[in-house]
Formats: structure tokens, C-alpha cells, sequence
């Protein structure tokens, strides 16, 4: 109770499940299974997120052609409504991009089908229907916001350019981003694959799930999950990491010995500071979504010291890209979380001088 609930098992699941040594399975298949079994884009080596997607809502590995209907559909689905563009293009670029993304969902729950069918009286055993639409529109909205950010944010603001309907969600994320380089195609196609889903105890899927249970709309629930994502503690921890990891090569150079590596994060950790990254809350082993994306680096960046993303060097951005990833598992859970007629969440709580009469009592 006053440890963050480290380890106290009270929640549901369906969509994956965090092994302390193992790391995360989805519906059962490791990271390696994934890269195995779901479709690839054509050429492509690396899993399609669409084909995770669907193994998340269903529990089965997708075909090729059930893959190819996703990424049809979202594209489909992907235009913004003007309010939307408008509310990007006027947030000033000093505002954190993962403000602007999570104000951009939060506007965007002026469309949704789910409050449109509870307002006209839908019968509670539909709200799962309304719930995957809306979690379909959302999704194929992501990267457009998301692209719309970081060309506001760090370029001139134009050149997203339109969706084309024969390219897969990544292939068009990365396209409105700037970048065509095939491998950073590949990058992202296996990047958005592997952050969508850490079983339900994380704070973004936490709070999708909470907000989600006091019937607020997918659109709501996703953007407070992503105000959670926004922490330090949790997934901006992969901008601060890279910051610290600047920091570190600023200090000590190329050529350091332990002790100066010793010393300098003795320095973080006596000033009151968190080493960003180190320590997880479940896992503790080597994380699979870390080997695999070390695999890659090795095979396409062997020279980079600091693998960076084929020139998207603006970390401050990197949070966003995981959100969108994010979106893939929590959505996927929140459909559940209605078709399975889920109630409102509403532990009970105590205060110190109840808890401490409760264990005298016992
Ligand atoms: C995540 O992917 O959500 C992070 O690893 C944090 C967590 O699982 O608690």
C-alpha cells in the first residue's frame, strides 16, 4: 500500500503477460515468436503492428491477407477532423509533444461512436462495438497527429502529405515523418510491434483501463493513459535515458574507464536523481524488446555509439512514438474491458491510524 502495490495481483489481463525472467508474451507468443509467425509488409523481415494488433483483440495469428484489410482500413480511417489539425497547428512548439498528443486525442472524442450510441441508450452488451470502433478510428488517427507534431515541432510545419491506402500504418507513419529510408521502415514496423502491450499493471494501461471503466469514451481513456506514459518513471524514461547517456559522453568521452562510469553515476544517484531506465518494476532479466532492437542496431547501425534513429535525433519526441505503440495494447484491452461488461474501478483505501487499528485487530 505504500510501495506502489509492487507485486499485489488485482487485475485482468487477456492481451499479454509480463515474466519476470521471460519478459512479455502476447496471447502466449514471445517477442522471437512474433518476429516468427506474424505477417511481414512484402520484402519486409520485421512483424506488421497490424498483425499484432489482431493476435491482441482475437488470441490468433492473422493471415496475410487478414493483415493487408487492417492496413487498408486504417489508412481509410486516418483523416483528422479540421478541429483537430487546427487545435496542432496553433499549440505553440515549446509545448511538450506528448502534451500536444494527448490534447490532440482528448479534442478528437468529439467524433466518438461509443458516446453517440450511450447517449442514444445502446444496451450495455454493445458496448463493445462502439468501443472497437472507436479504438479503429483512434489508431489510424495516431500517426497522422503524431507525424503532424513533430513537423510543427522541428521542421517547417508542411509536408506530411496524404495517406496512401497500399501502404502499411508504419510505412505511412514513417512517410508523413520525412523518413523513406527502408530500414528505418523496418525499424518502426518492429519498434511499434514490440511497445504496444506490458500486461495491465503499467501506468499507461493502468489508467486507460481505470478512466475506461467510469464508461469515459476510448478516446479519453487512451489520452489520461498517455498523460501517465508522460512521466519519467514510466515511458519518457526513453528520452531521459538518452539524455543521461549524453550527459555521461560529455563528462567522461569515448574513452572512459569504469571508475570514471562508477563515479559519474554515484554523482546522479547522490544528487537525489534517478539513473533513467535502470530498474524495473516487474521485470528482472534482460528485456526482449531491448535484445531485439540491440539485434537490430547491430545488424543495420553497427558504428552508431548511441544508435540513433536513422536522424530522428529529437528525443524529446521519443515518448510519442512509444504512445502510438501503446495504443495498439491498450485499446485492444479496453474493447475487452467492455465485452466482458467490466464495472467501474473503485478499490477501497485506508488511513494510516485505520490500517494500523485493522492490524491490531487481526
Ligand atoms: C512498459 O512497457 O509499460 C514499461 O516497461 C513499464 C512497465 O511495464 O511497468
Amino acid at each position: 500500500m505504500y510501495g506502489g502495490m509492487r507485486g499485489i495481483k488485482g487485475l485482468i489481463c487477456e492481451t499479454s503477460v509480463l515474466d519476470p525472467d521471460e519478459g512479455i508474451r502476447f496471447r502466449g507468443l514471445s517477442i522471437p515468436e512474433c518476429q516468427k509467425l506474424l505477417p511481414k509488409a512484402d520484402g519486409g523481415n520485421e512483424p506488421l503492428p497490424e498483425g499484432l494488433f489482431w493476435l491482441l483483440v482475437t488470441g490468433d495469428v492473422p493471415t496475410d491477407a487478414q493483415v493487408k484489410a487492417i492496413s487498408k482500413e486504417w489508412a481509410e480511417r486516418a483523416e483528422l477532423p479540421p478541429h483537430v489539425v487546427s487545435l496542432l497547428n496553433n499549440i505553440p512548439n515549446t509545448v511538450h509533444p506528448m502534451s500536444q498528443f494527448a490534447a490532440a486525442v482528448t479534442v478528437l472524442n468529439s467524433d466518438s461512436k461509443f458516446v453517440k450510441a450511450y447517449s442514444s441508450g445502446v444496451h450495455k452488451t454493445k458496448y463493445w462495438e462502439y468501443a472497437y470502433e472507436d479504438s479503429m478510428d483512434l489508431i489510424a488517427k495516431l500517426p497522422v497527429i503524431a507525424a503532424t507534431i513533430y513537423r510543427n515541432t522541428y521542421k517547417d510545419g508542411s509536408g506530411i502529405g496524404a495517406i496512401d491506402t497500399s501502404k502499411d500504418w508504419s510505412h505511412n507513419f514513417t512517410t508523413m515523418l520525412g523518413y523513406d529510408n527502408a530500414d528505418f521502415i523496418e525499424l518502426m514496423r518492429l519498434y511499434l510491434t514490440i511497445h504496444s502491450d506490458h500486461e495491465g499493471g503499467n501506468v499507461s494501461a493502468h489508467t486507460t483501463h481505470l478512466v475506461g471503466s467510469a464508461l469515459s469514451d476510448p478516446y479519453l481513456s487512451f489520452a489520461a493513459g498517455m498523460n501517465g506514459l508522460a512521466g519519467p518513471l514510466h515511458g519518457l524514461a526513453n528520452q531521459e535515458v538518452l539524455v543521461w547517456l549524453e550527459k555521461l559522453r560529455a563528462s567522461v568521452g569515448d574513452k572512459y574507464t569504469e571508475q570514471q562510469l562508477k563515479d559519474f553515476i554515484w554523482k546522479t544517484l547522490k544528487s537525489g536523481q534517478v539513473v533513467p531506465g535502470y530498474g524495473h518494476a516487474v521485470l528482472r532479466k534482460t528485456d526482449p524488446r531491448y535484445t531485439c532492437q540491440r539485434e537490430f542496431a547491430l545488424k543495420h547501425l553497427p558504428n552508431d555509439p548511441l544508435f540513433k534513429y536513422y536522424g530522428l535525433k529529437e528525443s524529446n519526441y521519443y515518448t510519442v512514438l512509444f504512445g502510438v505503440s501503446r495504443a495498439l495494447g491498450v485499446l485492444s484491452s479496453l474493447i475487452w474491458d467492455r465485452a466482458l461488461g467490466l464495472p467501474i474501478e473503485r478499490p477501497k483505501s485506508l488511513s494510516t491510524d485505520g490500517l494500523m487499528k485493522s492490524l491490531k485487530a487481526t
